[in-house]
């Protein structure tokens, strides 16, 4: 019998994602003693030790359900961000809070609209969920196309979620221009602005989106803990809102979604906040240090508010065997064709620590020279 029969169609036709390959497997593929993942945009630099240490202690507890209602994390993190508790929800990563909007707001025949070339969650959620996805193509700059993506929405449009900055591009839509897309969309459209990369960003005109919810209430923010706090392994991320919007979707979430350890991590970040800037810094500064260093070889590179950037191959090469043959000289990077829908040029490459960018452009000089 054919079982993937049995599923929905829209099931049947996901083309499941596929990660970063772990450092372990391609050790053992390819022989290689050491190999460096820039390939997942994760931070090179590990959790604090009080963040680790913090789980260990959570650890002598794990026979206990967690804290159902993140009561402690959801106090300080509402307080933090100067936001009512009632108005954030707490997820097993962001990724987490865009599927409960997703299921929670969309009926069959009901819409979401994103950009193409964004986060592929987008496209396999929406796909998964009644096929509601109505991708807008990404503007000729590698930005979202806002106007482009206002103009999409039409009577089914329940969702448009912007991706800011933009993962796998790095861009951004400036404040100007998000206000612009906001006054055109319809406030019973709920609009979700993915902030994953947000505590990364150094552009002054990056629109400052927890400012924008009390004129907004159609706004959600969603922001993570694994990016530049380091706990991606651990999955926290949440969604700021209008109480009455995140209400109902609290209704849909899993009484347990965030995990124990999870919860004692991530109220030990919010207790070394004033690290987040120096891990902002070292990031931004081996940032453009591999943009110069790239650009030297003949690459093209988009200009990045992240802790990742997207470049394109110089004339001649394609991104696909670059980065096979990269991965045979044990460095891991992102090829941006595919199921991603980029240019054959195009490779994503997160920053690592100093020796591993260094090795990355090493790598890059004997294959390109
Ligand atoms: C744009 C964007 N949103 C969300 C996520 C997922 O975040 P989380 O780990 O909180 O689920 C990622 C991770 O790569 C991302 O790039």
């Amino acid at each position: 019998m054919d079982l993937a029969s049995l599923f929905r169609p829209g099931i049947r036709g996901i083309r499941p994602y596929t990660p970063g390959k772990p450092i372990e497997e391609v050790q053992r593929e390819l022989g290689l003693v050491s190999v460096v993942k820039l390939a997942s945009n994760e931070n090179p630099e590990g959790p604090l030790p009080a963040v680790v240490e913090a789980v260990a202690r959570a650890a002598r507890d794990l026979n206990r359900y967690p804290d159902a209602a993140c009561f402690a994390l959801t106090r300080r993190l509402a307080a933090h961000l100067g936001v009512d508790p009632r108005g954030l929800i707490l997820g097993n990563g962001s990724n987490e809070v865009i599927d409960m909007l997703i299921r929670a707001l969309v009926s069959p025949g009901e819409t979401v609209v994103f950009s193409e070339r964004s986060f592929i969650v987008y496209a396999l959620t929406t796909q998964a969920h009644f096929e509601c996805g109505r991708p807008v193509p990404l503007g000729a700059d590698d930005r979202h196309d806002l106007p482009a993506m206002a103009a999409a929405i039409d009577g089914t449009t329940k969702l448009v979620i912007v991706c800011a900055p933009n993962n796998p591009t790095g861009t951004y839509n400036t404040a100007d221009e998000f206000r612009a897309f906001l006054a055109a969309v319809p406030g019973h459209v709920v609009v979700a602005v993915d902030e994953a990369y947000y505590e990364y960003v150094v552009a002054p005109d990056y629109p400052q989106t927890l400012g924008l919810l009390a004129a907004h209430p159609n706004l959600v923010v969603l922001r993570t803990f694994s990016k530049i706090h380091s706990l991606a392994g651990l999955r926290v991320g949440y969604g700021v809102g209008h109480p009455d919007l995140v209400g109902e979707l609290h209704k849909t979430r899993e009484p347990f979604n965030v995990n124990a350890l999870s919860q004692a991590a991530a109220l030990a970040c919010l207790d070394h906040w004033d690290q987040v800037a120096g891990r902002r810094d070292r990031s931004r500064e081996q940032l453009e240090w591999l943009a110069r260093e790239l650009a030297a070889l003949g690459f093209v590179n988009v200009p990045s508010q992240t802790n990742f950037i997207l470049t394109r191959t110089p004339a001649g090469r394609d991104a696909a065997s670059l980065v096979e043959e990269l991965l045979r000289k044990g460095v891991i990077v992102r090829p941006m064709g595919g199921p991603w829908g980029m240019d054959a040029r195009a490779l994503r490459i997160s920053v690592g620590l100093p020796a591993e960018n260094r090795r990355c452009i090493e790598a890059l000089k004997e294959i390109l020279v």
